[in-house]
C-alpha cells in the first residue's frame, strides 16, 4: 500500500512524472512547481495554541459523521520543557478518536493527503455530511495541517468503506473494517521541495478492527501548553456553539486514573443567558429553507415595547441578502472572562469570530453598559460559502472585505441599538436579579401564606419590584442591602393592601361588617407587620450593642447616644419622642437652673462632638422624668460619681418645686434615676444615698449583663408572638 503526500494537486503530477520516466514519454514543455512549502504558508502556524488545533480536529469528525469524539491530553500540562532556548518534548500523546465513517486508503489518498482541496466542490463530497446531512465545516482542505503548529508527527489511524469479513484470533470469522495507518512528518513536508511525500506506514495498517472510525495521534510537542480540564471543556463548548443528541464531545486526561476526580469531562452547552428582557432574536421562519436568502423567511423581534428602528435580520450586499441567526442581550452581571463577553459569531456550528462593538468608535450612547454587558450569539451560514470571511485558523472574519464591511456596518447599527436602549432592560433587570438574589416570592409566600393573603402578596411583590428598580446596582448586588429591601417591602406591602381595603369600603354600599371584617383583618397583619419590623430592627440594635460592649474602646458618650435614640433598651416600653415640647423646654430651663445653682455649664444633648460625654441622658417617659446615668461596662462607681448624681437629682427635685415652675411640675409629677453599671464602689454618705433610693425605689440600678438579657428577651417574646399570629392569620392555604 502507498500513500502519495500532494501538495495542490488536484492532477497526480507526481504518478505523471513516474510513468512519464517509466515509458520514457517526453516531459510537458512548461511545468508549475508549488513548493511544499507553500503549506506553511497556508497559515498552520496560526495554530499556535492546542486548542485551535484540536477543534480544528473535531470539525474534521464532525463532517465525518462522528456522534462521538474522545480528546485524550495531558490536561494543564506543559507539552516540552524549555532550557536555555532548547525545546525538549515530555514524551506526551494526544489523541482525538472519533465513531465517523472513517477512510479506506483510497479516500485517504483522495481527500485526506490532497491539500488544499475544497471539499465542497468535490461531488463525491459536497456541501453537506453523508448520513446526517450537516453543513460541513471544512473548508480549504489544510485543516488537517493544523497539528503541525504544535507537533511534529501526526499520526492517523482510520477505519472506512464497507464491512469485509476477516479471520481473528484463534481463527474465528469477523466482519469488519480493513484500517489504514500512515504517519505525516513536519520536517519531510514542510520541505522546499516539489516532489511528492510518500508518508511511512504505521504498524496498524493493515489490520481490521470491529467499528469505523479515525484517530489522530500527535507526539513530538513544541513548547506548547494544554489548557486544565474545565477551561479546555469552556474553550470546546465556546468553540462549538452547538450541541446535540448526536454530538458529543469528551475530554480525557490521560494523566489521570478513572477513579480520580476531574478524569473524564463531556463538553457541554456554551451557557450564558442574557437577561429575557433585554434580548434582541433573530430567526428563520419554521417553514424557511436553511439556506434560504429571501428577506422574508427571517425576523427579528427585540423586548416588549422597545422600537427596534428598523433593524433587520441581516443586510443586503450588491444586491443579495445576508441573513443572521440568533440573539444578542445584556448579561445579568458583566462578564470578565473573555471566552463569555461579547458577541460570539458561528458559522456551521463553529465559531468564526468574537466581537465586542463591531469595531463600533466610542463615544455612543450606552456605551459602558454595551462594553460590559452585552453578550449574544449569531450564526451566519454564508460567512464561509462563495465569499470566505474567515481566516484560515478561524481566530477571526476578515473583516477588511467589501462583505465583511457591510457586515460590520449591520453590527455598529445593532450596537447602536442596544446601547440605546440599554437603560430600561437594566431596570428590568434590577428587577429579575434582586428576585432571584432574594427569594423575595419564597419570603412573601411564608410571611403572608394562604389564599386569603392572596391580595397582600401580590401587592408586597408591586412594593418590592418598585424598590428594587429604583435601587442602584451596587445596592443589588451587597446580600445586606438586598435583604433590608425585602423587610421593608414585606412591612410595607400590608398597608397598602389596607389603605386599598378602606378605599374600597368607603366606596362599597352593601355588606358593611363583611367589608369592615375584612378591613380588620387586613388592618392587623399590617400592625403585626410593623411591629414585626420595629422588633427585628430592635434585635439588631441590641447585636450593635453586645459588641460595642465588649469593645475597649467604647465611649460612655457613644452609648449614651444609643440611649437617647433607643430608651426602649432601657424598658421595653419606652418610645423614642422625639418631638415632645414641654420636654424639651423642661430640659432647657434646667440647664438654666443648674447654671444659676452650681455656676457649672449641663451638657445634657449635645452629641455633635461623640467623643464629649454629656453630664447624663435626660429623658421623658410616661410622665416620669428619667435621669439616666451609662457607664462603660466593667466600671466601678466611685463616690464622687454618685454624689454627681444626687447633686442632679436633688437639683431637679427644687427646679421642680420652684416658682413659676408648677406647669413642669403638673406635667411631669415623678423622676427617676436608671443606672445602668456593672460594679458598685461606694463608701460612707454615698453609699448610704445609693442605697436609700435604691429602697424608696428613686433609682433603679442595672448591670450590663442584665440589661441586655431583659432587653433581648422582651423582644425575642414579641419576635415569637407576631410570628404566631402572622401564622394564624393565613388560613387554610
Ligand atoms: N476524522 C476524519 N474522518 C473521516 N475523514 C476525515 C477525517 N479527517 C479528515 N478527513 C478527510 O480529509 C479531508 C481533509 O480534511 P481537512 O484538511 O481538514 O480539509 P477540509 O475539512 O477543509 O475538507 C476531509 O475533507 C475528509 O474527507
Ligand atoms: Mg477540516
Amino acid at each position: 500500500m502507498c500513500y502519495i503526500w500532494q501538495s495542490f494537486s488536484t492532477s497526480p503530477r507526481g504518478l505523471r512524472f513516474t510513468w512519464q520516466m517509466w515509458f520514457n514519454l517526453p516531459m510537458p514543455k512548461y511545468t508549475m512547481t508549488i513548493s511544499r512549502l507553500t503549506v506553511d504558508k497556508l497559515g498552520v502556524k496560526l495554530y499556535d495554541r492546542v486548542s485551535a488545533v484540536i477543534a480544528e480536529i473535531i470539525a474534521n469528525s464532525y463532517d465525518a459523521d462522528a456522534t462521538e469524539v474522545t480528546v485524550r491530553a495531558p490536561m494543564g500540562e506543559m507539552l516540552a520543557t524549555k532550557s536555555k532556548g532548547v525545546i525538549a518534548d515530555r514524551g506526551y500523546v494526544i489523541e482525538v478518536e472519533d465513531n465517523g465513517v472513517g477512510m479506506t486508503a483510497e479516500e485517504v489518498n483522495e481527500f485526506y493527503l490532497k491539500v488544499g482541496k475544497e471539499r465542497r466542490n468535490d461531488p463525491r463530497q459536497g456541501d453537506l455530511s453523508k448520513t446526517y446531512k450537516r453543513r460541513v465545516m471544512g473548508r480549504k482542505g489544510v485543516g488537517k495541517l493544523a497539528p503541525f503548529g504544535v507537533c511534529e508527527k501526526i499520526e492517523v489511524i482510520t477505519a472506512g468503506g464497507d464491512p469485509c469479513e476477516y479471520t481473528g484470533a484463534k481463527g474465528v470469522k469477523k466482519t469488519g473494517y480493513l484500517r489504514c495507518h500512515l504517519v505525516l512528518e513536519r520536517r519531510a513536508i514542510l520541505n522546499e521541495t516539489d516532489e511528492p511525500y510518500y508518508p511511512p506506514i504505521g504498524s496498524l495498517d493493515g489490520t481490521y478492527c470491529p467499528k469505523k472510525g479515525t484517530i489522530i495521534r500527535m507526539t513530538i510537542f513544541d513548547y506548547r501548553h494544554v489548557p486544565a480540564m474545565l477551561d479546555f471543556e469552556r474553550q470546546m463548548a465556546q468553540k462549538f456553539g452547538l450541541q446535540s443528541a448526536k454530538w458529543k464531545i469528551v475530554l480525557q486526561d490521560v494523566n489521570k486514573k478513572p477513579s480520580q476526580r476531574d478524569y473524564k469531562c463531556s463538553v457541554g452547552a456554551f451557557q450564558i443567558e442574557a437577561n429575557k428582557a433585554t434580548k434582541i432574536i433573530f430567526s428563520r421562519k419554521a417553514k424557511a429553507k436553511e439556506d434560504s436568502r429571501k428577506p422574508t423567511d427571517y425576523t427579528v423581534t427585540g423586548p416588549p415595547k422597545i422600537g427596534l428602528g428598523g433593524l433587520l435580520p441581516g443586510f443586503e450586499h450588491e444586491g443579495r441578502f445576508y441573513p443572521i441567526i440568533g440573539w444578542v442581550g445584556y448579561a445579568p452581571k458583566p462578564y470578565k472572562d473573555e471566552l463569555m463577553a461579547g458577541i460570539r459569531i458561528y458559522c456551521r456550528g463553529k465559531i468564526a469570530a468574537q466581537t465586542k462593538l463591531f469595531d463600533l468608535t466610542a463615544g455612543f450612547t450606552g456605551e459602558h453598559d454595551v462594553r460590559s454587558y452585552l453578550i449574544g450569539e449569531l450564526h451566519a451560514g454564508w460567512l464561509d460559502e462563495s465569499e470566505d470571511l474567515i481566516r484560515t485558523d478561524r481566530q477571526d472574519i476578515l473583516w477588511s472585505h467589501d462583505l465583511g464591511q457591510s457586515f460590520e456596518k449591520w453590527g455598529q447599527s445593532l450596537v447602536k441599538l442596544l446601547g440605546k436602549i440599554t437603560r430600561e432592560p437594566m431596570r428590568v433587570s434590577a428587577w429579575e436579579k434582586f428576585q432571584e438574589e432574594s427569594k423575595i416570592e419564597e419570603k412573601v409566600e411564608a410571611a403572608f401564606p394562604g389564599k386569603d393573603n392572596k391580595e397582600i402578596r401580590e401587592q408586597t411583590m408591586e412594593m418590592a419590584e418598585t424598590i428594587a428598580r429604583a435601587a442602584r446596582k451596587d445596592e443589588l448586588e451587597d446580600p445586606q442591602t438586598v435583604e433590608c429591601f425585602v423587610q421593608l417591602s414585606l412591612l410595607l406591602g400590608p398597608h397598602i393592601t389596607l389603605d386599598r381595603k378602606l378605599k374600597q369600603a368607603a366606596g362599597s354600599k352593601d355588606r358593611p361588617m363583611a367589608v369592615v371584617s375584612e378591613v380588620l383583618k387586613t388592618a392587623r397583619i399590617a400592625e403585626l407587620a410593623s411591629f414585626g419590623r420595629i422588633v427585628d430592627d430592635r434585635v439588631r440594635v441590641i447585636e450593635t450593642i453586645e459588641t460595642l460592649k465588649d469593645d475597649k474602646t467604647t465611649q460612655e458618650a457613644e452609648l449614651q447616644k444609643l440611649l437617647t435614640e433607643a430608651p426602649w433598651l432601657i424598658n421595653p416600653a419606652w418610645s423614642p419622642i422625639t418631638a415632645n415640647q414641654p420636654f424639651e423646654s423642661l430640659r432647657s430651663e434646667f440647664i438654666k437652673f443648674y447654671k444659676t445653682r452650681t455656676k457649672k455649664d449641663l451638657v445634657l444633648h449635645d452629641f455633635s462632638d461623640s467623643k464629649k460625654r454629656a453630664d447624663f441622658v435626660l429623658s421623658s417617659q410616661d410622665n416620669t422624668i428619667q435621669i439616666i446615668e451609662i457607664k462603660r461596662p466593667h466600671h466601678k462607681l466611685i463616690n464622687v460619681e454618685m454624689e454627681r448624681i444626687v447633686r442632679y437629682y436633688d437639683l431637679m427635685k427644687e427646679f421642680l418645686k420652684e416658682e413659676g415652675n408648677e406647669e413642669f411640675a403638673k406635667k411631669f409629677p415623678n423622676y427617676h434615676i436608671t443606672l445602668v453599671c456593672d460594679k458598685i464602689g461606694l463608701s460612707g454618705s454615698a453609699r448610704a444615698a445609693f442605697d436609700g433610693y435604691k429602697a424608696t425605689n428613686a433609682l433603679t440600678h442595672i448591670n450590663w449583663k442584665t440589661f441586655l438579657l431583659r432587653t433581648v428577651q422582651a423582644h425575642q417574646e414579641f419576635l415569637n408572638e407576631a410570628k404566631r399570629q402572622r401564622k394564624m392569620s393565613g388560613g387554610k392555604p
